[in-house]
């Protein structure tokens, strides 16, 4: 479906107009994963294109949008603190107006609480329905109800969204929506739906003209990236699409994430080797060191295919980095089962390691687990595993010192005269260079590390 084909735009356009007695301005919040903070571009893109400007001072929006994640209860805590906040500002400001999207707003029991505690919350809009928002703005204004609903599903895929990108050379492009895995922890595939692939010739167009307008890294984005293409008219997997957008000419970088174990191939990693603008890193979350507990995840993998799968791609890419997202404290994990996330952890030796407390979340069936574990055992193990990965990303961060590599800069450094600049395995170099550098690629010699951070002298 396409964006056009629907929106009765002059219409909401001039409600929308009428309602304020001066040009509005929207303030957009995006709280959750790089999937969200693409939505939340969108949102950004459709709101430009309904008559709002854009800022990123909330005090002074006419409008608040808020793109909230549902992953962990911190997330929504945080979601629902910032509600809180907005109180006062609309009490300053009655005419203005809250909208609150993204995945928590899946959840019946968020709308709920939204309608009971948060009564200056004026509109909830659905994850998938992102071109929606503008006429439920219109409805609310001409209403003047509240527009909250009920959670609704829809799995359409919308092209051709209007699209406000926060960066000028970095880009997300979703390649699909949704997750059919129902790993037992996880509410993504409730909140987000069921799995379906965009078409690759949209793919295709969306990155030429990234490619065209300078965008110098694209990262593909879907939960589970190796199981793009299902259900497709044309027969494509992932490594077919990722090699297809790999031969574009062009000066570019592809990452893309985030790939599932169980489904990410040799194929891939041929595909990887022989294409060199796709980033020789591998963002492979393995959740778990213990089978038991791969298990009770539903995972649908083992450790030996696990470090099968990581030993193949070293032999093919020696350079090959690893990083990966681990749950501490999931339901009946003992010192035995953390032991082995520590060992697998020791073996691999990741650049990067995302961590989480297992965090309950209504409706999935890990919730419904006995969990005697308690959150003090929790968190003394969370905090063991940082320290080692502290320790072997200094390691790993030091054995780069004389290597000459890429890097794409970012921005200023976190010192006057500094630039940061992004290697192909996702670490961070900081080197004296010139603000202009920003945003093209650079040469760098790393010499040397400081914590997480590497330091560099520019080459050319
Ligand atoms: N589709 C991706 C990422 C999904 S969410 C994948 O499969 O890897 C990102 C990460 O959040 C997950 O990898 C997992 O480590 C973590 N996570 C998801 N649900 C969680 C929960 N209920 N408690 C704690 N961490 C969770
Ligand atoms: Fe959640 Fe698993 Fe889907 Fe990732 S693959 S989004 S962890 S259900
Ligand atoms: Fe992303 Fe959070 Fe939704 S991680 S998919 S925004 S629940």
């Amino acid at each position: 479906m396409q964006y056009e084909d629907f929106i009765e735009h002059d219409r909401i356009i001039d409600t929308i107009a009428n309602y304020y007695d001066h040009p509005p301005a929207a303030y957009v919040h995006s709280f959750g994963c790089q999937q969200n903070v693409n939505d939340g571009e969108k949102i950004k893109g459709v709101l430009l294109q309904s008559g709002y400007n854009l800022t990123d001072n909330v005090s002074e929006a006419d409008l608040v949008v808020f793109n909230t994640c549902a992953v962990r209860e911190h997330a929504q805590q945080r979601v629902y603190g910032n509600i809180g906040a907005l109180k006062k500002l609309k009490a300053d400001n009655p005419k203005m107006l809250i909208a609150i999207g993204g995945c928590m707003v899946q959840q019946r029991e968020v709308i709920d609480k939204l309608r009971k505690s948060f009564p200056y919350v004026d509109l909830v809009f659905g994850v998938n329905a992102i071109d929606k928002l503008p006429g439920l703005i219109a409805q609310r204004i001409r209403s003047k109800r509240r527009v909250l609903g009920e959670p609704v599903e829809r799995y359409e895929v919308v092209e051709n969204l209007p699209i406000h990108r926060d960066s000028s050379f970095k880009a997300w492009l979703p390649i699909m929506y949704g997750c059919d895995n129902f790993c037992s922890y996880c509410i993504v595939p409730f909140v987000r739906g069921r799995e379906r692939s965009r078409k690759p010739e949209d793919i295709l167009s969306e990155f030429r003209s990234l490619v065209q307008s300078g965008y110098k890294e694209i990262t593909l984005l879907g939960q589970n990236v190796n199981s793009y293409g299902k259900g497709l008219e044309k027969k494509i997997d992932f490594s077919d699409l990722l090699a297809l957008l790999a031969e574009q000419e062009g000066d570019f970088r592809i990452r893309f994430m985030t790939s599932h174990p169980k489904d990410a191939s040799r194929k891939l990693i041929d595909t990887i080797a022989s294409h060199d603008k796709i980033c020789n890193n591998l963002h492979l979350p393995v959740q778990s060191g213990s089978n038991r507990i791969l298990v009770q995840m539903n995972r649908k993998y083992d450790i030996a295919q696990y470090k099968g799968l990581i030993d193949y791609a070293r032999q093919t890419i020696p350079q090959m980095t690893f990083s990966s997202d681990i749950i501490v404290g999931f339901p009946g994990e003992t010192e035995e089962d953390f032991e082995q996330t520590m060992e697998l952890v020791r073996q691999i030796r990741y650049v990067q390691l995302f961590t989480f407390i297992f965090s309950p979340r209504s409706g999935t069936r890990a919730a419904q687990l006995p969990d005697e574990t308690p959150h003090q055992v929790k968190t003394e193990r969370l905090g063991r595993l940082l320290k080692l990965q502290e320790e072997i990303s200094r390691e790993e961060a030091a054995a780069l010192t004389g290597r000459t590599q890429r890097v794409l800069v970012e921005g200023p450094g976190r010192e006057e005269g500094q630039l940061a600049g992004r290697l192909d395995n996702n670490l961070v170099a900081e080197f004296a260079g010139e603000k202009e550098l920003i945003g093209q690629f650079a040469t760098v010699t790393i010499t040397g590390s400081k914590g997480i951070y590497l330091t560099a002298e520019l080459v050319k």
